[in-house]
């Protein structure tokens, strides 16, 4: 049954103003909503931090999947998807991978998943860009989740005097050469939330327009 307001017996002017009032608030809403979406990226970027303490839950599968999604979706320098993806769930696993090098890995361990992420220089000059994206990809995906993540330098990084951390992990998940593990990314759900990044305190002297600027030298802001 519809209801029309020209049969309830209003004066044309009562009409009028509800009609503008109907306008004005469908507008307003379409504004708010347009303000939301523009900075709920932002948002997702401010609240993403590096989590490496992990509770003991796993991910679902549906919250693996998009994760494995947001990589699969990223861009890749002429559309040539030079990465490959392994998704570590075992235990065992998860511990050799957080000896890939002596420090600043040892959290893998504790994670529910970790993503290495290799890339294939015969495929494609830019496969560590490629991989990079498709990592940053997955944590900000992760984000949106309310999974923490954290990156774990691979490539240009040692296991031991005479075997790079890349070569360890090619031969503990047997990766085939050419492959290079440019990364690996650890997931969980967070023991604790981190404090967001600060947004009135970003390194605006890092952005230069038009041209790039020099600081004076005895400046507060040297970068050289
Ligand atoms: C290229 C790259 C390599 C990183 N390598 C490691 C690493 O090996 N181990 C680690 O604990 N964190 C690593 N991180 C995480 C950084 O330490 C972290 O992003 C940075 O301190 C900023 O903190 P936030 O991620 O909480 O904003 C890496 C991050 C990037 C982007």
């Amino acid at each position: 049954m519809s209801i029309r307001i020209d049969k309830l017996g209003y004066s044309p002017k009562f009409k009028y103003s509800f009609l503008l009032l109907i306008i004005v608030v469908y507008f307003d809403v379409c504004k708010l909503k347009r303000k939301y979406k523009m900075k709920f990226f932002q948002q997702l970027q401010i609240k993403r931090r590096s989590v490496r303490k992990y509770t003991q839950e796993l991910l679902s599968s549906d919250e693996t999947k998009l994760i494995l999604e947001a990589a699969l979706l990223s861009p890749t320098s002429k559309n040539k998807h030079s990465w490959s993806f392994i998704a570590v769930e075992d235990k065992d696993t998860l511990k050799a991978l957080s000896v890939c090098k002596p420090h600043s890995a040892a959290f893998v361990a504790d994670a529910a998943m970790a993503v290495v992420i290799a890339g294939n220089p015969l495929i494609s000059n830019a496969c560590v860009e490629d991989a990079s994206i498709a990592a940053i990809n997955m944590q900000m995906q992760a984000e949106e989740l309310g999974i923490g993540s954290c990156w774990v330098q691979v490539r240009s990084r040692n296991y031991s005097e005479t075997i790079t951390s890349g070569e360890y992990i090619n031969d503990l998940l047997n990766i085939p050469m050419p492959l290079e593990v440019v990364c690996v990314i650890s997931f969980g759900k967070k023991e604790k939330e981190r404090t967001p990044a600060d947004i009135q305190n970003l390194r605006w002297e890092k952005v230069h327009i038009d041209k790039y600027e020099f600081e004076p030298e005895n400046g507060d802001n040297t970068e050289l």
